[in-house]
């Protein structure tokens, strides 16, 4: 069932946050709905509740143009009729004004990300506003960001900037945005951190404190880019410098104030890399695309696992469709 974010971080607001996890093909969208429902091998295991979560399948302009956006919505509507049980929302990552204004018009998506961080105060404002008043009216719900992360977004090469407290209250207030990206330490990709930087948990505070209560707040850079992953990576012929992550342990303590949304796709980028990496190692005169695939798909499920027990969403689903049945329903038809 597809919901919207705004209906997912109701019930998980200062709890648990919601993993949102980027996907781009076939093979991460099956591990995707398996991993949160517990599943691990194939799609016809029964569902584990105690690991089931709702999630939040987000795409970036990036994976619309990979192959053609038709096949995402095509891919995602029958992941959604293979595996009932799950509850998702579907969201535009760093979306420009076009792309969220294709979305909004598609009626596919739930929700969407206008990404004016890179504009001054006042434009950022602007530009969000016109995106929430016509998303709005859709039924459609919108996350906005506010101060800059570090390392690269697409093609905008961001210089940290720390999301100020005040700002951001201003900033909800003025552009009607559902959600809100903030700046707290984070930067997007693989390399991370050199030595042993965390979350800015004093700006967290702060914002928390500034908002409406209860509003949203987003984490993006959220990988935790795991040791284990990058060693298999490099044992099996990669050429991955040392690096880090977001430590997977500040998830729970940044939902606890008020992070309900961690973006995270580099680590599955990094199951990835390993797997196959591996299985050409391993196997060398195989060609058959299929085995490596079906490794994939069942490491990628357990690691989604395994990244929602950090988040506390793992076992929520139950849950949320209880609240779900009790009063809010799925989201409105556009
Ligand atoms: O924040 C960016 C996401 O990791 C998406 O990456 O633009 O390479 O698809 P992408
Ligand atoms: P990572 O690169 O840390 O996985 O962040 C992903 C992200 O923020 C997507 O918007
Ligand atoms: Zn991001």
């Amino acid at each position: 069932m597809i919901v919207t974010t705004k209906q997912l971080f109701q019930h998980a607001y200062g709890k648990y946050a919601v993993g949102a996890y980027n996907i781009n093909n076939l093979e991460q969208t099956v591990g995707l709905f398996r991993g949160n429902l517990g599943k691990s091998k194939s799609n016809d295991d029964p569902a584990d509740a105690k690991k089931s979560a709702p999630f939040i399948l987000q795409i970036s302009r990036g994976a619309r143009g990979y192959t053609d956006k038709r096949f995402l919505e095509a891919m995602i509507r029958t992941a959604d009729v293979v595996f009932p049980e799950v509850v998702f929302a579907v969201h535009l990552d760093h979306g420009t004004e076009e792309a969220c204004y294709d979305c909004i018009q598609s009626g596919f998506y739930s929700s969407v990300m206008i990404d004016a961080s890179h504009e001054p105060f006042e434009k950022n404002i602007e530009i969000t506003r016109k995106i929430a008043d016509r998303a709005h009216a859709k039924g459609i719900v919108v996350e906005a960001e506010l101060g800059q992360l570090g390392g690269v977004e697409e093609d905008v090469v961001g210089s940290v900037c720390l999301t100020k407290a005040e700002e951001a209250a201003e900033f909800i207030d003025r552009s009607g945005c559902d959600s809100l990206a903030v700046a707290i330490g984070t930067s997007h990709g693989a390399y991370k951190f050199a030595g042993k930087q965390g979350l800015h948990f004093d700006v967290l505070k702060k914002i928390q404190q500034a908002v409406p209560q209860a509003f949203p707040l987003v984490m993006h850079g959220s990988s935790s880019v795991p040791k284990e992953w990058v060693e298999r990576i490099n044992h099996a012929g990669g050429k991955m410098p040392a690096t880090s992550g977001v430590p997977e342990s500040q998830y729970l303590p940044a939902a606890k104030l008020g992070v309900c949304k961690v973006n995270i796709d580099t680590d599955g980028r990094l199951v990835w890399c390993a797997v196959h990496r591996e299985s050409f190692r391993d196997d060398p005169a195989n060609f058959d695309l299929r085995p490596p695939g079906k490794v994939f798909m069942a490491a990628y499920a357990d690691y989604i696992v395994h990244k929602n027990t950090m988040l506390g969403s793992a076992g929520q689903l139950e849950s949320v469709r209880q609240t779900l049945a009790d009063g809010q329903g799925p989201r409105p038809k556009t």
